[in-house]
């Protein structure tokens, strides 16, 4: 990977989304070792806070999917969610929960440089405090400040506007992606007002509006596009200049990749 995140042939960076997660639970160190493995570029993971403000690598609101207990994340302890096997239910293999600090120590010994995504959850209802907490850790392992944007190890990405502007008031220096699952949500104007630097549509929202990568860069942002699993959607994204793609299946898009 180059300072500014795409891969050494000029071609979109490939980021594995919640891990390499087709083959592997979800969020779990398993899946973000795979995905290492399979050269990925950077690791997406979502982030929620538990009931003792722990940040934790889990994407829905409770645990009932992803692991064998129930419960919301935010009502329960980190030591109670450890009490859960997170990877059986994907896999026949165990896993604990992930939380973000021990994800960025994978990342950050990993020996090439790999980006982390972070997206947070549920901003609205607390305030900011994911995104302080997330500071907070980023600052811990040294990464909420990089030189410049290109050369940081640490992407925080939203689809809440007030969450991504709060991110950039407190960390200026540190990349951060709108999400957006419609046009409206990752034109350039929200982008532009949040001072977000890339912006993060859906492959859906690409397809119906592939203008969205010239006028991002124009506006000097780069573009992130997810969920990108088919071999025509990572056509789509080399020819437009995307780049960053996150994909459930890191090894396959990188074989792709080659012949695009
Ligand atoms: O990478 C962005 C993408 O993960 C957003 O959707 O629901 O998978 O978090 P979701
Ligand atoms: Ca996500």
């Amino acid at each position: 990977m180059s300072a500014g995140g795409v891969s050494r042939s000029g071609k979109p960076a490939v980021v594995a989304h919640r891990g390499s997660s087709a083959d592997h639970a979800e969020h779990t160190l398993a899946a973000y070792e795979a995905a290492l493995a399979e050269g990925a570029d950077g690791l997406e993971c979502d982030v929620r806070l538990t009931a003792d403000e722990q940040l934790v690598c889990i994407h829905d609101r409770t645990i009932d999917r992803t692991s064998d207990g129930s419960g919301v994340v935010s009502e329960l302890t980190l030591a109670q969610l450890r009490e859960h096997d997170f990877g059986s239910w994907h896999s026949g293999r165990p896993a604990s929960v992930l939380t973000l600090p021990e994800l960025l120590e994978l990342t950050l010994d990993w020996a090439r440089p790999v980006r982390l995504f972070v997206e947070t959850k549920h901003p609205a209802r607390y305030g900011g405090l994911v995104e302080a907490r997330l500071l907070e850790t980023l600052h811990d392992f040294r990464v909420a400040a990089p030189p410049s944007a290109d050369h940081s190890r640490a992407v925080v990405m939203s689809f809440s506007a007030s969450a991504a502007w709060r991110v950039r008031r407190s960390a200026p220096m540190l990349p951060t992606i709108l999400l957006g699952d419609s046009l409206l949500g990752v034109q350039a104007g929200p982008a532009t007002a949040v001072g977000a630097t890339g912006i993060g549509p859906s492959v859906s929202v690409l397809r119906a509006h592939p203008e969205l990568v010239d006028k991002a860069a124009a506006g000097g942002r780069v573009t992130y596009a997810w969920t990108v699993d088919e071999s025509a959607d990572v056509q789509l994204c080399a020819d437009l200049g995307v780049r960053w793609i996150a994909t459930n299946h890191p090894a396959r898009v990188r074989d792709w990749l080659v012949t695009v």
